[in-house]
């Protein structure tokens, strides 16, 4: 398969039009069979309920280029799980899980040319995204969906690679209790937007989000879940009801316990006690896992003993192994390669 002929290296975390895209209507209390287009606009009513209610969610996966030349992708079924879940909390009617890694499969495989070369530090990002499409006026769910999925090759999430981030913790909230922080809906996104934009000007690579009852415990950021690594060696992450469930989270804490050997601990973790930890991290699809380096809470600094320079020492070994995996260097937990 001839690549294309793109400086793979150079690619950032932006949206660059590839050749096909899989697209599926619910219609009449049905899914089509769907298919593959090379058309990647959307034409749609002024009054199509995605745009006036937010009826939207989406998910993020990726295909990697192995090591010894195969495509594959990463664990789609948790994906399709997670959008099942997210599409009934939106009373959305669910894509059928098996269709979508079907649909992933397809998108993949029609833009290969597409897939960033081994070794290249770039990979293929699809997004696939469900929304209400009829024109609604009174709040209430659409009676018409599409589901789409489009691929882009993308590059590092934060600029820099894997240096240290410096983050901040905001003053606004990102998900109620009892909200839908906890699923991968649009509107999510939609609220985080002026934080992001702020913490940008103040110079902060991210924010950190407190949960927004008591904001004693920490959330997650914008677009990743939280990973702290003990002095002791043992890795830590949030447990809230109010985050999304990572699957980059769910597999390194899987690496972490059952591969690494290392004592894995998923609990509520309160802000006070972020000063005391060694190594912390963002982990996520677009993340991976993107070290951070320093905390800043109302100009008081927590600065972790891994530094501004590199990644913990911990993190690394989680950061290996995960991409090991992905990249075919390390043997994968059944199932959670699928070749496409
Ligand atoms: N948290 C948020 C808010 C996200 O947008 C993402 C990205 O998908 C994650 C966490 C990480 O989830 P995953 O590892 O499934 O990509
Ligand atoms: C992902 O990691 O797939 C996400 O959806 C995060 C987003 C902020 C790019």
């Amino acid at each position: 398969m001839e690549k294309k002929d793109i400086k793979w290296s150079e690619l950032g975390f932006g949206y660059v039009k590839t050749d096909k895209r899989y697209v599926a209507n619910f219609r009449n209390g049905a899914w089509d069979e769907g298919g593959l287009t090379e058309d990647a606009d959307i034409v749609m009513n002024e009054c199509a309920c995605v745009l006036q209610y937010a009826q939207t969610c989406f998910e993020g996966l990726k295909a990697y280029t192995t090591e010894d030349g195969r495509t594959v992708c990463f664990r789609p079924d948790l994906n399709a799980a997670r959008m099942y879940d997210t599409a009934l909390r939106l009373e959305m009617p669910p894509f059928p899980k098996e269709r979508f890694v079907e649909a992933v499969k397809q998108v993949v495989k029609a833009n290969e040319a597409w897939v960033p070369p081994y070794g290249s530090g770039a990979t293929l990002y699809l997004r696939p995204y469900l929304f209400g499409i009829n024109p609604v006026i009174g709040v209430k769910p659409a009676d018409e969906y599409q589901f789409r999925i489009f691929a882009t090759p993308v590059g590092p999430y934060f600029k820099g690679g894997v240096k240290p981030l410096t983050l901040c913790v905001s003053d606004f909230d990102r998900a109620a209790p009892h909200g839908t922080g906890h699923i991968k809906a649009g509107l999510n996104y939609a609220m985080s937007l002026h934080p992001i934009v702020e913490a940008h000007k103040a110079g902060f690579a991210e924010n950190m989000y407190l949960d927004a009852a008591t904001r004693t415990k920490v959330e997650e950021t914008g677009g990743a879940n939280f990973l702290f690594v003990t002095k002791d060696g043992g890795v830590v992450t949030p447990k809230s009801d109010s985050i999304l469930p990572s699957i980059t989270r769910r597999s390194l804490m899987y690496v972490a316990k059952e591969i690494l050997g290392l004592k894995a601990e998923e609990r509520e973790v309160h802000f006070d006690e972020v000063k005391d930890f060694a190594e912390c991290g963002l982990c996520g699809t677009a993340a991976v896992i993107s070290p951070v380096g320093k905390i800043v809470d109302h100009g008081k600094e927590i600065a972790f003993p891994s530094g501004m320079d590199e990644m913990g020492p911990v993190t690394k070994k989680l950061y290996d192994t995960l991409t090991g995996i992905q990249m075919g260097r390390i043997e994968a937990p059944e199932g959670w390669i699928v070749e496409i």
